[in-house]
This record gives C-alpha cells, sequence and structure tokens, in this order.
C-alpha cells in the first residue's frame, strides 16, 4: 500500500480541470463545496522549514496549455501553492522536487510557508494577503494551483507607500513593487555578476524613490564615474573638482590612515606623536575656542602649516638620543600630500575655513533643491585615498545622524557601489575606517535613520554578517557557487526556492526578497529610458571597431586631462 491511499489522495489519473471537481468534495467533505481552482496534490508532511506536499504530475502536464500563465507554472521550483485551513488560504513557495519512492508519477515537493490571506467568497481567490502563518494546515490538506488573480491580489500593495520596478515573472501584466519604507528602513543588498544590470536597477529604483518621495537626502559612492549621466535632472555630481572635502573633517584614525605610512611598532610610536600634535595643532586654530571638549577627533578646522611647525618644533625638543625618524617622517608625507594636486579636492589651502555647515547642506542635500541624489564620484581620486574618503563621507553620515537626533528628523540613504572594496571580509583585507564605519551603519544605521544599499558583484567578499544585516536582498544573476551560496546563507526562508534559479537568471532579471516584497518575487526590471541609465553601456565591438578617424586629436585631448587630472 503506498501512502497516497492511505490519504485519499486522487492518484496518478489526471483530475478533470474543473472549477470543483468532485475528488475535492471528497477530500473536502461535501458540506463545504468551495471553488478553490485546480488541485494538483496534498500535504504529507507539516514540519516547519521542512513541510512537503506530493504533486501528480500528470496534473501538473494537464496544466500546461492552460490559458493562464501561472496556472502553466504550477509544481514548478520557485513557483507557488495554494493550501485551505479553514477559512483561510495559505500560500506556500516550493522548494525542491524529487520523485515520490513508491508510486510512480508522483513528485514530492518541499514547500515554504510565505503567508495567508482570505477567501473571496465569490471567486475562492486570495484577498487581503499577510505574511506570517497563524495556523498551518494538517497532513492531507488539498493542494491548489495558484492563478494569476490570485497573485494580483497578493502582490496589490497594501497601501504601502511602493515603487514599481517590473514584471513579476512569469506572468506579463503583474507588476513587481517594492515597499520603500521596509526597505530602506532596515538596508537593501543588490548582487549580481558583471554586466547583469546591477547599476541600471539601481539608478531604476532611486529614479523611482526619487519621483515619489522628491525632497529625499541620498549619498551615492560612485567608484566607476558612471552615475553622473543618470541623475543629471535630480542629482548633483561632486567629483575631485568641486567636492571640497576639507581635510579637517577627518578623525583621528583617518588622518593615521592618510599621514601614516609605517607599519608595525613604528606605526604606533607615528600615530602617539600624529595624535599630540594634531591636537596642539587644533587648539591653536580659532575655531576651537568655542568647544569645551576639544579632542583629536573634533571636526575644527585647523591648519596643516600648525601641524607641521608643531612637529618641526617638538622634534627640535628631542635630546640627541631619542629617535625624530618619527617627525621627519610624519612631516614630510604631510608636505607631500599638500603639495600633491591630485589631493587638492581635500588639502588645498582653500579648505582651510570653517565650511562644515557648507559643506553638509552641499553633501547631504538639506535642503534638497530638487536634486535629492548627491553622486560622489571618486574615480579620478588617488586609488590610496579613496578608501578614507569613502570612510569621512560615510562617518559624516552617521554622525550628523546622531548628533541631529533631536532635530526634525531627515532620514539618510547611503548607496556604496563596489561595496566588497570597502566592506571586504578578513581574508581579503585588514580592517580599515571605511569598513568599521560601514560595518557601524549596517548594524545601527537603522535606529538613526541612516539606510545603507550596498551593490556588489562579489557578495562572497563582502565582510561576514554585513549581508544578513540587510532587509531586502535584490539578487540577480550570480554566476560563482561561493557567491550563490552566500546569498543563499542571507536570503529569507520563504526565498529559498528562487535560489536555484539564481545561476540561471536572464540579464535584467532580479530576485527580490525580504522586508522590501510582499513575498518573495522574480521580477524582470522595466527598460530604463536611455538619459535616466548610467553610463556603463557594453562597447559594441563589432560596430566600434569599424569606425576611425581623429584619433589624433582623441589622444592629445586624452593625454591633456590625463596630466591635468581632470575631466
Ligand atoms: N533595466 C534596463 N534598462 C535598459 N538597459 C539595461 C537595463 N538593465 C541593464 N541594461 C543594459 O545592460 C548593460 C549592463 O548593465 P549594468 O551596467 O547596469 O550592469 P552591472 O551589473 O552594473 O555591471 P558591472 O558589474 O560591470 O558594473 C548596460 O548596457 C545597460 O544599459
Ligand atoms: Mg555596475
Amino acid at each position: 500500500m503506498s501512502d497516497m491511499d492511505s490519504h485519499n489522495f486522487p492518484g496518478a489519473s489526471p483530475l478533470p480541470v474543473s472549477e470543483n471537481p468532485p475528488q475535492a468534495d471528497a477530500i473536502r467533505g461535501a458540506a463545504s463545496v468551495r471553488s478553490g481552482g485546480h488541485i494538483i496534490g496534498e500535504v504529507i508532511e507539516i514540519a516547519g522549514s521542512s513541510s512537503k506536499v506530493v504533486m501528480d504530475t500528470a496534473i501538473l502536464a494537464g496544466l500546461l496549455d492552460h490559458h493562464d500563465t501561472t496556472v502553466r507554472m504550477a509544481g514548478q521550483v520557485g513557483s507557488q501553492v495554494k493550501i485551505r485551513v479553514g477559512p483561510a488560504w495559505l500560500l506556500a513557495n516550493i522548494r525542491t522536487q524529487r520523485r515520490y519512492e513508491g508510486q510512480s508519477g508522483l513528485v514530492v515537493a518541499e514547500i515554504d510557508f510565505l503567508g495567508e490571506g482570505d477567501e473571496e467568497q465569490l471567486t475562492g481567490q486570495i484577498y487581503n494577503f499577510r505574511r506570517g502563518v497563524t495556523r498551518y494546515p494538517t497532513p492531507a490538506a488539498v493542494v491548489y494551483a495558484v492563478t494569476t488573480a490570485d497573485l494580483k491580489q497578493v502582490y496589490a500593495s497594501d497601501g504601502r507607500a511602493n515603487v514599481e520596478v517590473g514584471t513579476v515573472y512569469p506572468t506579463n501584466d503583474i507588476r513587481g513593487a517594492l515597499y520603500v519604507d521596509a526597505m530602506l528602513g532596515k538596508h537593501f543588498a543588490l548582487l549580481g555578476s558583471t554586466g547583469t544590470g546591477k547599476s541600471t536597477a539601481a539608478a531604476l529604483i532611486l529614479h523611482k524613490i526619487c519621483d515619489l518621495a522628491p525632497e529625499g537626502h541620498i549619498l551615492m559612492i560612485d567608484p566607476h564615474g558612471e552615475y553622473g549621466s543618470a541623475f543629471k535632472q535630480n542629482g548633483k555630481v561632486f567629483d575631485v573638482n568641486n567636492l571640497n572635502l576639507p581635510y579637517w573633517l577627518m578623525n583621528f584614525r583617518e588622518h593615521c590612515e592618510v599621514f601614516v605610512q609605517s607599519k608595525g611598532d613604528a606605526k604606533q610610536m607615528d600615530c602617539d606623536i600624529l595624535a599630540k600634535c594634531l591636537l596642539a595643532a587644533k587648539a591653536k586654530s580659532q575655531a576651537s575656542a568655542g568647544v569645551a571638549k576639544l579632542t583629536v577627533d573634533s571636526p575644527v578646522p585647523y591648519l596643516l602649516s600648525d601641524l607641521t611647525t608643531i612637529l618641526q618644533n617638538e622634534m627640535g625638543k628631542l635630546d640627541k638620543a631619542t629617535n625624530s625618524a618619527p617627525y621627519q617622517r610624519l612631516k614630510s608625507k604631510i608636505d607631500e600630500i599638500k603639495a600633491d594636486p591630485r589631493y587638492s579636492f581635500m588639502f588645498s589651502g582653500m579648505l582651510v575655513g570653517d565650511t562644515m555647515a557648507a559643506f553638509l547642506t552641499k553633501i547631504f542635500r538639506l535642503p534638497s533643491e530638487g536634486k535629492p541624489i548627491s553622486i560622489i564620484d571618486v574615480s579620478a581620486m588617488p586609488s590610496e585615498i579613496t578608501p578614507t574618503v569613502v570612510s569621512v563621507l560615510s562617518r559624516l553620515v552617521f554622525d550628523y545622524a546622531i548628533w541631529a537626533r533631536n532635530e526634525p528628523q531627515r532620514p539618510m540613504l547611503l548607496v556604496c557601489e563596489e561595496a566588497h572594496r570597502y566592506i571586504p571580509n578578513d581574508d581579503v583585507a585588514e580592517e580599515s575606517s571605511v569598513r568599521d564605519i560601514l560595518s557601524r551603519i549596517a548594524k545601527e544605521g537603522r535606529k538613526y535613520g541612516v539606510s545603507l544599499g550596498l551593490i556588489t558583484q562579489r557578495p562572497s567578499d563582502l565582510a561576514e554578517g554585513v549581508l544578513s544585516q540587510c532587509g531586502t536582498i535584490l539578487s540577480m544573476r550570480l554566476n560563482n557557487d561561493r557567491d550563490q551560496a552566500f546569498v543563499k546563507a542571507a536570503m529569507p526562508e520563504g526565498a529559498r526556492g528562487f535560489l536555484d534559479s539564481i545561476p540561471a537568471l536572464r540579464n535584467r532579471e532580479v530576485i527580490c526578497c525580504g522586508e522590501g516584497v510582499a513575498i518573495p518575487i522574480r521580477v524582470s526590471l522595466d527598460t530604463l529610458v536611455e538619459e535616466r541609465r548610467p553610463a556603463s553601456e557594453d562597447p559594441i565591438f563589432s560596430d566600434l571597431w569599424r569606425q576611425h578617424g581623429g584619433e589624433e586629436e582623441i589622444i592629445q585631448r586624452v593625454i591633456k586631462r590625463w596630466r591635468a587630472q581632470g575631466r
């Protein structure tokens, strides 16, 4: 005897595709004759995260030419099924499928419950869908195919602010939306191998959010200078020519990263000397006059020349036996940076004035003046200083939020492209100030109204735990096994059924799961109009390699910009 017999399951014979099959009546009992759509199987095991249903392959095959695309997909891994529990419908996602031992024509599928909804009396559809399950079904409960009409109800916004970003797979008319507050409230990560469309997806989402809420405050770290062209209308671009980031906004640790070159014991000694002299230089500055508790971390203007003079004087006070090398090292590094035009966006003599208010105003878009996004194009900065620049900016966002707690709230979103560069794990890089501040924002930012958006093609290189701090995960295709494993670990349970499709997604397709969506969805993203796309087009070799002309001028212009280090 097979298990099936004892469950009174209709067996391997295809069920007639009717609204109210007689077998269903047998299962539910004649007293509750209600429509529910197509019966495809029944529950055989309820055990939290490893509940199982058994489905009839002949019935599934019979649905393959159904007019409703969602019904056609019934039973597939990653698709949904519904199960009736009393007056409610439970929605579950199919995670795996395997052959049913003991009876051919049946498959066992592991399912993850997504949530529940009420049953509309007339149509039998799901409505009023919500996450979480209050009552589980019992084994032998009947499993139904989900219809497009059901999904429309499930995806229908529950009234919360949302942005539509694409079309839910496999339908061509259900819109996939992200709940803005839930997504930003608990951070999000956008992942995908190179060329899958991450940057364009990021631009699409941010554009939609800005259209919805034009008085936002978004800071975007743009390592490749791609986003300026996407946000011409609603963004302000800051690069080496106009960022004017005052060096004195660095805290002590960031100062050390820039000015201290030595390693090991010598590093500690240099840092100690720098701390003493930096505090003295800050104390000397007029701006510190009203500051009650001046520390090496206080963001007050000071003169670099004061700092080097103090270093020089301290060196002069040494008795012969003591080593003057650390002073010399620090002084020459500071002089070198001051003289290097590549660093002038941060260390120019023009930046000594107290411009903190003006700087915060322009970078945080307070007020946004129709341009809620600041794009910090770090592509032309010397690569050794970009991590520190990103650290300073991220820390300013966080510190501002902390010190503005008693003020009217202005939540901010910090978007970090190529996040694996700035929050790498221990195997990839040693500790740095940028990693610490971004990890801290990932952990605590929510409480202060600071949201983090991480974009990366290498989730496995991200510092441990950062991905799981992201409440919403948007995953595009990932080719690498290790990356897939990391994303799997960070995804909420209900989304596991989608995991197998991650390596098989097409470009522009994204799996969205977590806080930002009602249930995990696979979305085919909308085409973004050209003027809103980042400048990251794939070169068309076959076409471009047929063109020539003007090379001499091109080379001259390139060399000019190269030498001038400006665009
Ligand atoms: N939604 C979209 N609408 C229009 N074009 C798109 C869309 N998504 C991707 N593209 C096109 O696909 C190409 C690659 O996209 P994109 O630069 O966003 O990929 P990426 O994942 O950011 O790549 P990388 O990891 O190299 O930065 C671009 O030419 C882009 O114009
Ligand atoms: Mg990109």
